[in-house]
């Protein structure tokens, strides 16, 4: 049975109505890696890992939300700010409250969502949360906004929430399309789809399984260190206003006055943006050769630089890094755990996965699990 049929009839077991369908996919992000929060440039992609949401209105002021896979209920009045218990529950209370801004007609839903993409492994799984419900609610309600509004509304959803992400997960999720990344310039917010269609290599993902406490605090203090830095480098350039507009030479003038740590982080971030730009050339030219080299150069400056790296993940890409075939490897998301994302040739990859689960598990007594994904579309209505 397919997952939309699966949550089809969940929903209706328990609500014995007929819902409006909707999914909303997981992401990979090849290369740009915590450039989006610096007005600089991604290049994320939209997976065939997603949740599907069945959705539809309720009879009174009271939303009540199935989490299927955690076989979770949570009740709460749409007309009231208390915070719902779970944190899931959490992400799409802040996207009915926000959504209830744009019109009055947005009023309490029963919903029933599941999928098979992993929570907490890096693959924005909050982004398809909230990206899937607000898509459901815009449909229901006609409230006619286009996606990159949708976007915002959801970011801002996950601010309420104590996250002060970025824009790539919600762009990536919903304007994501198959065989295609999404290259998104954050600060004019265009989008351009680049086609990412190579028979010799296969994305693969390595889940860590590692969820590090530390790992939002940290992604938040990222951001003020990101902003300490610009207003060092305004004394040298007075006009800026996020790092993307900062050279190599301006850094390396203004290295004192940053210290080694904010020096370290802008230095990052200004070298993962021209990254960006050259993984576009070369993907243009079809190197992925020299692709998957300057992966694991990002993989190096977040390690040693942005310092959002692990233990386990270094293991995984060090381990890539001396495995003939795999092209390419790197930590994806924000850090501290989650995913690496390989770019992997066909014939090397049985025995990568093998080395890996088993090395992986002799050294950090952890199951790793591994996933083959491909480039799918962004969220939609299933009908
Ligand atoms: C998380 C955030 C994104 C982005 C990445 C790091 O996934 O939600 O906005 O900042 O980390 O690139």
């Amino acid at each position: 049975m397919t997952t939309a049929k699966i949550i089809e009839q969940a929903f209706f077991t328990k609500f014995k109505q007929e819902p409006l369908l909707v999914r909303s996919p997981g992401r990979i992000n090849l290369i740009g890696e915590h450039t989006d929060y610096n007005d600089g440039l991604v290049l994320p992609g939209a997976i065939d890992k997603e949740l599907v949401f069945a959705v539809a209105p309720a009879d009174g002021d009271t939303c009540c939300l199935h989490a299927n896979d955690l076989q979770e209920s949570i009740e709460f009045d749409a007309g009231c700010g208390k915070p719902a218990d779970h944190s899931w529950a959490r992400y799409l209370q802040a996207v009915l409250q926000e959504l209830q801004g744009y019109g009055e007609c947005v009023t309490a839903v029963n919903c029933t969502f599941g999928g098979n993409l992993p929570p907490g492994a890096g693959l924005a799984s909050s982004a398809a949360l909230t990206t899937g419900f607000a898509l459901a609610l815009n449909q229901l309600f006609g409230l006619g906004l286009d996606r990159a509004t949708l976007a915002r509304i959801c970011q801002q959803a996950e601010h309420l929430t104590g996250t002060d992400c970025g824009i790539m997960d919600q762009y990536a999720a919903l304007f994501g399309q198959r065989n295609n990344l999404v290259l998104l310039d954050c600060r004019s917010l265009s989008v351009q789809h680049i086609p990412f269609v190579h028979e010799e290599v296969r994305i693969v993902l390595l889940n860590t399984g590692v969820t590090h406490a530390l790992a939002d605090s940290e992604y938040n203090v990222r951001r003020q260190e990101c902003r300490q830095g610009i207003e060092i480098l305004q004394r040298f350039m007075p006009d800026l206003e996020s790092l993307r507009d900062v050279t190599l030479t301006t850094l390396e003038k203004a290295r004192e006055e940053l210290g080694p740590k904010l020096y370290a982080r802008s230095r990052y971030i200004v070298e993962e943006n021209q990254r960006v730009r050259t993984a576009c050339s070369l993907l243009s030219c079809g190197d992925i050769a020299g692709l998957g080299q300057i992966m694991f150069a990002t993989h190096y400056g977040l390690r040693d630089l942005y310092e959002v790296s692990c233990p386990e993940l270094d293991f995984l890409v060090e381990l890539a890094a001396d495995t003939e075939g795999v092209v390419g490897a790197r930590m994806m998301g924000g850090g501290f755990g989650g995913c690496t994302i390989n770019l992997v040739r066909p014939d090397a990859s049985q025995r990568f996965l093998e080395n890996a689960t088993a090395y992986f598990g002799n050294s950090f007594s952890q199951n790793l699990q591994a996933y083959a994904v491909q480039l799918s579309d962004g969220a939609s209505v299933i009908r």
